[in-house]
C-alpha cells in the first residue's frame, strides 16, 4: 500500500509579501508523488525549488491550493482532529536547522520526551528509560537528556532531532535537507544512522535533499523537483540512467567526475 501519496499538488504564493503586488508565484505545479511501504523516496531539488513547500503540505501544516494528500489511503484535509493527531503519530519529519526547531529551553530529554506524552500516558521512570533508550539509539548517551540544546553541536543535536521524530516509532519519516548542515563525516555518520533505523523499525523515509551524493547513497527511488514541477521520476535507482533533465544529468555529471585529474581516490590506493 502507497503510505503517503501526493497528487496532482499546486501551490502558490502572493508575491512580495503584505505590501506587494497582487501577482502570485506558483511555487509547486501538478505534483504526484507516492512512497510506498519500507521505501526511501529521494526528491532532488535545487534551492528554491519548491522542496520545503512540498514536505511543509504533506505533513498537513499548510494546504495546497488544490490536490491532495493522503496518508495511509486518506485523505489529511478530510480528517476531524483526533484522526489528525493520529496521523501524526506515525508521520514524523526532521528539518536542516535542528537549533530553529527545538525550544531552546528545554532539555534534550524534554524534546525526546514530548511526542511520548502527547499520546501515551506513562509513569516518570518508564518515560526516562525510553528517552535514555532513544539517545542511545542515535548514537548519543542516556544522561545528555539532561543538556540543553546549545550544549550540543550541530550533528548532536541533528540526532537529538532523529530521537524526537522516531520516538513513536511513525510509520514515515520526512527529512528535510536532514543532514545538508553537517559537514561530510558527520553527514555519513548520521546517513548510516538513518539507514539502520530503516532496518531496524521498517520506517519510510521521504528523502529532501539539495544534494544529489546523499540522495544516491540513500535512496531507493528518487524524483527530481525543478522550478515546482518533478521533472524526472527513476523508480529503483538503476533507472536513474533514464533521467533526462539538464539539470539532473548536470548534476550526475559532476558526482561522477569528482577528483580532479590525476588524483586518485584513497579506496583506489593499494592497500
Ligand atoms: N510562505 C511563503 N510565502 C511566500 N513565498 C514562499 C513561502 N514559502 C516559500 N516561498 C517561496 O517558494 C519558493 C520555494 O521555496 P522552498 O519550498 O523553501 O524551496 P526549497 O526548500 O526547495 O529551497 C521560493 O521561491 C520561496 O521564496
Ligand atoms: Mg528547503
Amino acid at each position: 500500500m502507497n503510505l503517503l501519496e501526493l497528487r496532482a499538488i499546486d501551490k502558490s504564493y502572493r508575491r512580495g509579501g503584505w505590501f506587494g503586488n497582487r501577482d502570485r508565484v506558483q511555487v509547486l505545479k501538478k505534483v504526484s508523488l507516492t512512497l510506498g511501504e519500507g521505501a526511501c523516496l529521494g526528491l532532488l531539488g535545487r534551492n528554491g525549488s519548491g522542496k520545503s513547500t512540498l514536505s511543509r503540505i504533506a505533513l498537513g501544516l499548510e494546504p495546497p491550493d488544490s490536490g491532495q494528500v493522503l496518508f495511509q489511503g486518506r485523505e489529511l484535509a478530510g480528517l476531524g482532529r483526533r484522526e489528525s493527531a493520529l496521523t501524526r503519530k506515525d508521520l514524523q519529519v526532521v528539518f536542516q536547522n535542528s537549533l530553529g526547531s527545538v525550544n531552546p529551553r528545554m532539555t534534550a530529554g524534554q524534546v525526546v520526551a514530548e511526542p511520548i506524552c502527547n499520546f501515551e500516558s506513562v509513569t516518570k521512570s518508564v518515560l526516562r528509560r525510553r528517552v535514555g533508550r532513544l539517545l542511545e539509539m542515535v548514537g548519543l548517551q542516556a544522561s545528555d537528556a539532561e543538556k540543553l540544546p546549545h550544549q550540543f553541536s550541530g550533528g548532536q543535536l541533528q540526532r537529538v532531532c532523529i530521537a524526537r521524530a522516531i520516538a513513536l516509532k511513525p510509520r514515515v519519516i520526512i527529512l528535510d535537507e536532514a543532514v545538508s548542515s553537517l559537514d561530510m563525516v558527520v553527514q555519513t555518520r548520521i546517513l548510516d544512522l538513518l539507514a539502520g533505523l530503516r532496518r531496524e523499525l521498517g520506517t519510510s523515509y521521504l528523502f529532501i535533499s539539495h544534494d544529489i551524493r546523499i540522495i544516491l547513497r540513500m535512496a531507493d527511488s528518487l524524483a527530481v523537483l525543478h522550478e515546482g514541477e518533478i521533472v524526472g521520476y527513476a523508480e529503483g535507482m538503476e533507472k536513474v540512467g533514464t533521467i533526462q533533465h539538464p539539470l539532473f544529468t548536470a548534476l550526475m555529471d559532476a558526482v561522477l567526475h569528482p577528483l580532479p585529474a590525476g588524483m586518485r581516490a584513497v579506496s583506489d590506493s593499494p592497500a
